[in-house]
Order: C-alpha cells, then structure tokens, then sequence
C-alpha cells in the first residue's frame, strides 16, 4: 500500500506517521489528531484513511498518548467522503478493486475507533456531513460547537446513507429522528446534535477545545486499565441478553481485577473501607 505519509514531510505529527491529510499533535498526554484538508473542508480521501490507519497504529503503543481528540482542521470536522477521490475515481473500477479502496476507509472510520484501546473524544469543531458520522459516532464521547453544522446529505445528492452510515446513526438516533434526517437531508446544529444523542455536549466555538481539553483531562486522571475494560464492557454487552451479560461482566471484572497492574481495586477500597482518605462517589483515588 502506498505509504502517503512520505509524500510530504509533515508540519505537525509529532514523529508519528501522516503529514499530508492529517496533522497529529501530542499535548501532555491528549494527541490531537486533526483532519488536515481544509481546502476541500476535511472531505475524507482513500490517502486520507490510509493515514488515519498508520496514526492510529502508532497512537496505540505511543506512551505519550492517553486519550484521543478527533478533530478538524479550519472550518469543517469533516464535509463526508471525498466525492471525487472516493466515488468518481472508484466508479470505473471492478468490485473487487473497488473494494480494496474501501477497506482502508472501513479500517479507521469504525474497525479501529469502535475497539480502540485508548478513549476517544471526538470534537466537531465545523462542517459534519454524510460519511464524517461514522468516526463521530464510534468516538466513545463527543462535543460540538453549537453552531457546527451536520447533515445527512446523501439525499440531497442521489444516494443513501450507506458506507456504515445507516447503522451508525441507528445505535445512538431513535428511529424517528433517523428517518427524519436521513429522507429530508435537513441541516441541524450542534445544540440539536446534543438532543438527538449524536454528541454529549454542545459549546459556543470559543469554549470548545477549553472543554474538550477538560473532559481529556478528565480521562487521563483515570486508572486507564480499568477505562479500556469499562469501554469495550459496555459495548460488547450491547448485543448480549441479560444473562450473557451478566456472565460476561462478571468474568470481565475478574479480568480487569486480575490484568490492571495498578490494582485500582484493592486501592480503591483500602483509601475508602480503611483510610477513609476518599469517597468513591466524589472523585478518583489516589493513584500514586
Ligand atoms: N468531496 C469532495 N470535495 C469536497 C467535498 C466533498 N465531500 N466537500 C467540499 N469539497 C470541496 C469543494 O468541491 C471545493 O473544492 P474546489 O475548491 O476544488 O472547488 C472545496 O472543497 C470547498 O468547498 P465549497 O463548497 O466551496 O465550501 P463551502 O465552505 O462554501 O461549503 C460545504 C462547505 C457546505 C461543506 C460544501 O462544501 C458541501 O456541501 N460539501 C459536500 C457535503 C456533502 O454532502 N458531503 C458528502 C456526504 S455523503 C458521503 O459522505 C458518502
């Protein structure tokens, strides 16, 4: 596979791979990994994806990273697929070359980011159309500027939401709202992304890394062995009944207990049962 990130030298990766579509920047334990198209406002290309999947790779054994920010450079996060790199250009291929073009684009927009070991925050700083809700929604958490834009476009142009979009949008939209945006193609904004469960919180734009930032922090205070198991816990059990769950998150517990090199547990009751230094209910126990 074409490795785009020689092409260019990048400005901003921190020594990571990428350059070209994506900038990467580490800050104290947040890697801010920025969309970098804004000239055709973050459109997501095959050498886009084929970036985000090297960066993604090297994020996850990169110590200097503990939560993720998905953002976007300029005035979009994302304004969907790229309809030339990605559509026209793959319209006169076969299925199988067509698939192959795919397969990058699958890897990080929902493969990677819905399993990923390190918490992800995704950050709609602008423009969030078609394609650009599936890295959105498999972010674990999301925070938009109020007026960011988002819309299920692909009716305005003459195809469904497809990609994985349509399933996306069913595992956090009810059905209503769903069908509503995905016939009308309607635009709504970040406060209204709020209601419809596509992101946690919405801000004005002068506040929105200062809470995205917040909320990272937050995350990092955690006992990160315990964050990852918390994550994948909860969306395994998503698709199980109430006794496969039950059975899993028992055995899941037991794991987290028996892999978490910090023994968060036996802290955790110690500075609460016996030092009553803490109360779980207020806030973290004391790590060191
Ligand atoms: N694919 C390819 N190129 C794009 C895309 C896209 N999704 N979005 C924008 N661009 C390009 C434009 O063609 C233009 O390129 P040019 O300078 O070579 O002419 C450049 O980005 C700037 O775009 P403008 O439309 O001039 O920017 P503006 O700020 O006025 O509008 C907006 C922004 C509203 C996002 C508009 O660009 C737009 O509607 N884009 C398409 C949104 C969309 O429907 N995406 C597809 C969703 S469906 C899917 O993802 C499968």
């Amino acid at each position: 596979m074409e490795n785009v990130a020689q092409d260019a030298p990048a400005p901003h990766t921190a020594g990571l791979p990428g350059g070209k579509n994506v900038a990467v920047e580490l800050d104290d334990g947040i890697a801010w990994v920025r969309l970098n198209r804004p000239e055709k406002r973050n459109a997501m290309s095959v050498g886009l994806a084929e970036e985000m999947n090297q960066i993604f790779d090297a994020l996850e054994i990169d110590d200097r990273c503990g939560v993720i920010v998905l953002t976007g450079v300029g005035t979009a996060f994302s304004a969907g697929m790229d309809l030339k790199d990605f559509f026209r250009a793959t319209d006169g291929l076969s299925d199988v070359e067509r698939q192959r073009a795919y397969r990058s684009t699958r890897a990080w927009q929902w493969r990677t980011l819905m399993n990923y070991p390190k918490p992800t925050i995704a950050m709609v700083n602008g423009w969030c159309f078609g394609g650009a809700f599936t890295p959105l929604i498999c972010c674990d958490l999301a925070i938009a500027d109020q007026d960011a834009v988002f819309g299920l476009s692909e009716i305005n142009w003459g195809i469904i939401p497809a990609g994985v979009v349509s399933k996306a949008i069913s595992t956090v939209m009810g059905d209503r709202q769903a069908l509503y945006y995905v016939m009308t193609g309607e635009q709504f904004n970040g406060t209204k992304a709020v209601e419809l469960g596509l992101v946690n919180e919405a801000v004005p734009a002068d506040r929105l890394e200062q809470r995205t930032t917040q909320l990272a922090r937050n995350l990092l205070g955690k006992n990160p062995t315990v964050l990852r198991q918390a994550r994948a816990a909860y969306k395994y059990v998503r698709e199980m009944n109430w006794e496969q769950a039950a059975e899993y998150l028992t055995a899941k517990a037991d794991q987290t207990h028996f892999i978490d090199p910090e023994k968060g547990r036996a802290k955790g009751l110690q500075q609460f049962l016996d030092e009553k230094s803490f109360r779980p209910g207020l806030g973290n126990y004391a790590r060191e």
